[in-house]
């Protein structure tokens, strides 16, 4: 592949021992690298609290590497990036350690000419983002004349708008918004930027891409898994922040922006900030009304028997973290009014699927409606995992003498030939900062309105005791989530 931008670099990976490191971003730049999307000049210093030397923590990577990447490992090719990956410990409040790795950075920038360009990548737990920002700027490592100092922010960005709002006025105190790098891992998935192209690309899609022929939009991304070993964690962010305000926010912004006047960055930016500015106002009644929240219960996924949320470890027992959140949302502008978006997400769901169903209205009660009385609508299922496609329904006749007709299903299916190997969300995203361009990262204001709306629901929720848990694991959610749609006359599609 041939790239005229100039990608040298030094990646630098604060966090290097974490999960993060050894699961998704190591496996990214061996998948990079093994597709020669790296150039020569190029090279990852790891920082960590433990000690290793440089081959120690090099084998380390290796092995994680051959568990999760995509490709398989081939010695020829993890020996194009062994060399590059060197390893430093300390303490990410330590001034001894940022004099350590700048006079380390400076020496890797003579062997690989890397012209003193640098991305920092935060894969460290958000009370550390403020200190090691702060350092970078102390010791002058921010900036650079001649230089591309950027750096990568992992989530959660904040935990409310106060905090977010903070760290953002941190964050920008070093480093300018266009070097600045907010992940939403959503982004770098392949579906969900196929979204736009399948909008903006397709006649017949954007003509029919409104209020006159879309009936109600259904947005869910579910998943079987509970909290895992991030019990600590997710007891101070539950379903809304972690994933309604990032990643469900980004697909509600993508489904319903209306074309940019290019498709340059700030271009499509503008158009994304535009949805959330058009959302409805939200109220306390409209919360209590159109939003449900639910923590799961004991039951079973597949065969397995899995415990309450509240039996997890790092879990409060009395805890009332919500592991899922339904709501119903309006966008007020002259393509939307009208036309309910309900978004759910949730954990220990029946299945692990992302989609949004685009469910048309139904046609005049004429002909064939006339006839066979409750004719289903077309559908158009964009789905974003696990399986990568498209999904239409339309309608009929059924093969045979009889005048039947039937809901036709048509369905592409773009990464079941390729057994799943699409290039991974963090692929993308390194490849995107790599190259400089942010139009797949989270703008500030992005960032601050949807904070706002996720700050909203907090407080009335937080007024109102729930009563948990309220849905089996394997189940679908609490019945109020089928009751939301049930009232406006319409169900979850679970296609
Ligand atoms: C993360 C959340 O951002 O997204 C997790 O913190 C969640 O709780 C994950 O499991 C879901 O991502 P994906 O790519 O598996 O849908």
């Amino acid at each position: 592949m041939e790239i005229n931008i100039d990608l040298s670099c030094i990646m630098v990976i604060f966090g290097g021992t974490g999960d993060l490191t050894h699961r998704k971003l190591m496996s990214a730049i061996y998948n990079l690298s093994y597709q020669n999307m790296l150039p020569d000049n190029f090279a990852i210093v790891s920082i960590g609290r433990r000690v290793f030397t440089d081959e120690e923590y090099r084998e380390q990577i290796k092995k994680s590497v051959s568990k999760y990447s995509r490709f398989p490992m081939k010695d020829e090719k993890w020996d194009e990036i062994r060399s590059k990956v060197y390893y430093l410990d300390f303490d990410f409040k330590d001034n001894d350690g940022y004099i350590k790795l700048k006079k380390l950075l400076g020496d890797l920038d003579e062997r690989y000419n890397t012209h003193g360009n640098r991305i920092y990548y935060l894969a460290v737990a958000p009370e550390y983002f403020e200190p090691i920002v702060g350092k970078l700027k102390f010791h002058g490592m921010n900036t650079h004349k001649g230089s591309k100092r950027r750096i990568v922010i992992e989530k959660p960005f904040g935990k409310d708008l106060k905090s977010a709002t903070y760290l953002n006025e941190k964050i920008t105190s070093a480093f300018s918004e266009d070097n600045i790098y907010r992940i939403d891992h959503y982004l770098g998935k392949e579906m969900i930027q196929n979204i736009m192209v399948i909008r903006f690309a397709n006649l017949f899609f954007e003509s029919l891409w409104n209020n006159k022929y879309i009936d109600n939009v259904q947005i869910t991304s579910s998943e079987m898994v509970g909290v895992e070993s991030r019990g600590g964690y997710y007891e101070s962010a539950g379903a809304l922040k972690d994933m309604i305000q990032n990643h469900m926010f980004q697909l509600l912004s993508l489904i319903a922006m209306e074309p940019p006047v290019s498709l340059h960055t700030e271009d499509i930016r503008d158009e994304k900030i535009k949805v959330f500015k058009s959302i409805e106002k939200v109220t306390p009644e409209y919360v209590m009304e159109n939003m449900v929240r639910g923590q799961y219960g004991r039951g079973k996924i597949g065969d397995k028997e899995v415990v309450a949320y509240r039996e997890e470890d790092k879990v409060s027992p009395a805890s009332n973290i919500e592991t899922f959140v339904a709501m119903k949302l309006y966008i007020q502008n002259y393509r939307w009014v009208g036309v309910p978006f309900y978004i759910r997400t949730g954990k220990r769901l029946a299945s692990k699927s992302t989609e949004i169903v685009i469910q048309f209205k139904s046609m005049e009660k004429l002909l064939y409606f006339k006839e066979f009385d409750n004719l289903e609508p077309n559908l158009l299922v964009i789905k974003i995992q696990p399986k990568e496609g498209i999904f239409f329904q339309i309608n009929g006749k059924k093969q045979g003498v009889e005048n039947r007709i039937i809901p036709i299903q048509m369905e592409f299916c773009q990464n079941c030939p390729l057994e799943n190997n699409s290039p991974e969300a963090y692929e993308r995203l390194l490849f995107e900062v790599m190259k400089g361009d942010s139009t797949l990262f989270t703008r500030w204001d992005e960032v601050e309105y949807s904070w706002k709306f996720a700050d909203t629901i907090s407080e009335v929720w937080k007024n109102k005791q729930p009563n948990y848990p309220n849905y089996d694991s394997g189940s679908w959610g609490p019945k109020e989530s089928d009751e939301l749609l049930k009232r406006d006359g319409k169900f979850w599609w679970n296609v």
